[in-house]
């Protein structure tokens, strides 16, 4: 069944029911502009005897027999004659004419008061180097605050996971699990997640509670039989459920990054999880027959879905009758009141540095679950308030333990912006511009997927 990507068939605004598509996008994605025809690129005596005293202070203290010529003769006779020129004489300290007083020394001795100014090539000098310290923070910050990482087509997704898989740094900081972590209240007030607190609650531990918290919420009893994991990172949820259930349940991730897929596998059977396996496969078009899971899992994969309708379609189909569905996803906040014009700039920034080809809100997400028609009961909530800890908690890991970023030269870089953008992350779910969705419903026992 497993299925390499070569070729992935578009399915950017397929089934996104009428209205709201182009009510959710407020800004032109990268696909849309290209339709558009938009395209992205988108005095060397003074000097001498002013070292040359110096080492011969030094070499005073240790030899006093040493004369300045001494030390400035070459150390081995490879490096040149060792037969002292009568020139080097003129290097004695003794031989040194008397230092000449500075025009400000005489000034100062005059008793003017501009003596302490620098001369006017120092203060140019100086200009000039703080205007190029100002023009490259100028530019910096222009580059910072211009997204790089847009979702251009298809293979976007598969190719920014395919580089974080291979970088490690992400694997580094934040364990096997690619999604945010759950603070409960108590863990806020002590503190969790803050810089002087980013010990109270470990961040990879935050996010196995947030898998623990998820699964409860999805209020799915029993034991499955097929477990499926939408956009499932190297698989750290994925092989957790697989513990969780035990044996007699399979649990399948799909990723888009054969390299995810591989380094999944690598970890499924380093910690003997057997019952967990990873493809790659689009989840816009899945090889899975109709109602086949028991359970259908989506864990922070919508964001970097073309087509959210078809993403919610795909997973309804593959879902059993009677099973449960479970999505947790990133949403910008409900229209109307329309998006500010600086909502929009920062919205854009979110969807064009992380290849989101755009969000939608935790309501469109329900509607596009009852809209299948399929499902007996949808019901949604917004976890921003346990979770929006983990996007500082993760800046901070790095500020205590930056060793890896900085030993790695051209991932600095890349980590910096990654950081700027969990910061503008942290500021959108603040204002409340973005929020944590989770949507869950159960697939009605009245028929098969293609019966009703
Ligand atoms: C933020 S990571 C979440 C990883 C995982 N759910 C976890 O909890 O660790 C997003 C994942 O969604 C996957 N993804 C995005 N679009 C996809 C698509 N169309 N088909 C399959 N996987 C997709 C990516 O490859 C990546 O593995």
């Amino acid at each position: 069944m497993s299925r390499q990507i070569v070729e992935m068939t578009s399915a950017v605004g397929r089934n996104v029911p009428v209205g709201l598509s182009s009510r959710c996008r407020v800004a032109p994605t990268p696909a849309a502009l290209r339709r558009h025809g938009y395209s992205r690129r988108v005095t060397s005596s003074t000097t001498t005897t002013t070292a040359a005293s110096s080492s011969a202070g030094v070499g005073a203290r240790e030899d006093a027999s040493l004369s300045v010529a001494d030390l400035v003769r070459p150390v081995l006779p490879s490096h040149g004659s060792t037969t002292r020129s009568p020139a080097s004489a003129v290097f004695q300290v003794a031989d040194l004419p008397p230092p000449v007083p500075t025009p400000s020394a005489s000034a100062r001795g005059a008793g003017a008061l501009e003596v302490a100014m620098p001369p006017a090539s120092h203060l140019l000098s100086a200009t000039a180097a703080g205007l190029s310290l100002a023009f490259a923070f100028c530019k910096l910050k222009k580059n910072l605050d211009t997204p790089g990482r847009p979702w251009m087509d298809e293979t976007t997704v598969g190719k920014e996971y395919d580089a974080w898989t291979d970088e490690k740094i992400l694997e580094y900081y934040w364990g096997e699990h690619i999604h945010l972590g759950y603070y409960k209240d108590e863990d806020l007030r002590r503190g969790a997640g803050t810089l002087r607190g980013s010990r109270v609650k470990d961040f990879v531990e935050a996010k196995l509670d947030f898998v623990d918290e998820m699964l409860a919420w999805s209020r799915f009893n029993g034991t499955p039989r097929k477990v499926l994991d939408v956009g499932c990172g190297i698989g750290g949820a994925t092989r957790h459920l697989a513990n969780k259930f035990g044996s007699n349940t399979r649990v399948t991730g799909v990723t888009l990054s054969p390299k995810q897929a591989r380094r999944a596998g690598e970890l499924a059977l380093k910690q003997g999880v057997p019952n967990a396996e990873f493809l790659v496969m689009d989840a816009l078009e899945m090889d899975f027959p109709d109602d086949h899971f028991d359970v259908v899992w989506a864990c922070e994969s919508g964001e970097h879905m073309p087509d959210k309708g078809k993403y919610v379609e795909e997973m309804v189909r593959v879902l059993k009758p009677g099973g449960t569905l479970v999505i947790a996803t990133w949403c910008q906040r409900s229209t109307p009141p329309a998006f500010t014009p600086r909502e929009v700039v920062n919205l854009n920034y979110l969807y064009e540095e992380w290849a989101h080809p755009y969000f939608i809100s935790i309501n469109d997400y329900a509607m596009l679950l009852k809209g299948t028609m399929k499902m007996d009961t949808v019901e949604t909530d917004d976890w921003t308030r346990q979770t929006i800890a983990s996007w500082r908690h993760s800046i901070w890991v790095g500020v205590w333990d930056p060793m890896p970023v900085f030993s790695r030269p051209r991932i600095w870089y890349k980590t910096l912006r990654d950081i700027v953008c969990l910061e503008r992350m942290r500021r959108a779910f603040g204002c409340g511009l973005m929020q944590y969705g989770m949507i869950k419903g159960t697939k009605s026992r009245k028929g098969t997927w293609s019966s009703f």
